[in-house]
C-alpha cells in the first residue's frame, strides 16, 4: 500500500490547470488501487516561510545544538520533511512563471532540502540522497507552448534537485500547454494518455 503526497502550488484555486492536472494524476493512481493515504499540502492556502537569516542559521546547526528556538524555526521544515519521508509517491502541480516554478514551490523546496536530512556526505565526500525509492509526478501548466527542442527548465531543474539533494531519481513530467490561448480547453485525458502508474516502487 502506497502513501501519496499531493502538492498544490498555483494561486488560482479551482481554476488552476496545474492543480487540475495533478488531481487527474491522483485520480489515475487511486483508480489503480493499492493506495493507503493521500496527504494534500496546498502551498498557497498554507504558505511556506521564506528561508530568512534566522532559519538559515538553524538549517546549518548540528542537531545536538537545537534548542526551543530551533524547534520553532524548523517546525515547518520538519513537518514537510516528515510528509515527504512518509510518501511513496509525490505529485507536484506547478504553473510556469517566467520559465520557472511557482514562488511557493521554490519556498517549499528551500525548507525541504537540507544537509543531514534529505542528503548526507559519505566518507569519500560524495553527496548521498536519503529519500531513495520514491516516485515524483510533475504536473506543469504553461500559458504558451514550448517550441520543438526548447529547454524544459522546470523538469530539468526539479529532476536535478530531487536526484542530487534527495536521492529521488524517478521523476516523470506531464505538461498542459497553451492555457492562455484563445478558446483553450484542457484535455487531461489526452495529456495523460500514456500515463505510467507506479506499481514497482519498493
Ligand atoms: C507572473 C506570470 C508569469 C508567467 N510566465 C509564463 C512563462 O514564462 N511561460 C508561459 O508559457 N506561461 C507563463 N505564464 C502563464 C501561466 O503559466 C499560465 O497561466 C498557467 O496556466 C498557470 O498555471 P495555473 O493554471 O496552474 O495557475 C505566466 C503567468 C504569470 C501570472
Amino acid at each position: 500500500m502506497k502513501n501519496i503526497l499531493h502538492i498544490i502550488s498555483s494561486a488560482r484555486g479551482e481554476q488552476s490547470y496545474s492543480s487540475q492536472l495533478s488531481s487527474a494524476i491522483l485520480e489515475k493512481l487511486l483508480q489503480q488501487g493499492n493506495i493507503n493515504t493521500v496527504t494534500v499540502r496546498d502551498l498557497v492556502k498554507d504558505a511556506p516561510p521564506y528561508a530568512d537569516e534566522m532559519s538559515i542559521h538553524e538549517f546549518y546547526k548540528h542537531p545536538e545544538l537545537y534548542d526551543e528556538q530551533s524547534r520553532q524555526l524548523l517546525s515547518y521544515a520538519n513537518l514537510i520533511v516528515d510528509e515527504v519521508r512518509k510518501a511513496d509517491i509525490i505529485i507536484i502541480g506547478t504553473p510556469v512563471f517566467n520559465l520557472g516554478i511557482s514562488t511557493p514551490l521554490k519556498a517549499w523546496l528551500d525548507q525541504l532540502i537540507r544537509a543531514g536530512i534529505t542528503y548526507v556526505f559519505d566518507e569519500q565526500g560524495n553527496r548521498v540522497g536519503r529519500f531513495t525509492g520514491k516516485k515524483v509526478y510533475l504536473a506543469v501548466a504553461s500559458g504558451g507552448r514550448r517550441t520543438e527542442g526548447a529547454p524544459d527548465y522546470i523538469s530539468a531543474y526539479l529532476r536535478d534537485v530531487f536526484r542530487s539533494y534527495a536521492g529521488i531519481t524517478d521523476v516523470e513530467t506531464y505538461h498542459i500547454e497553451g492555457t492562455m490561448e484563445n478558446g483553450f480547453t484542457a484535455d487531461y485525458e489526452s495529456v495523460l494518455k500514456d500515463f505510467n502508474p507506479v506499481n514497482d516502487i519498493s
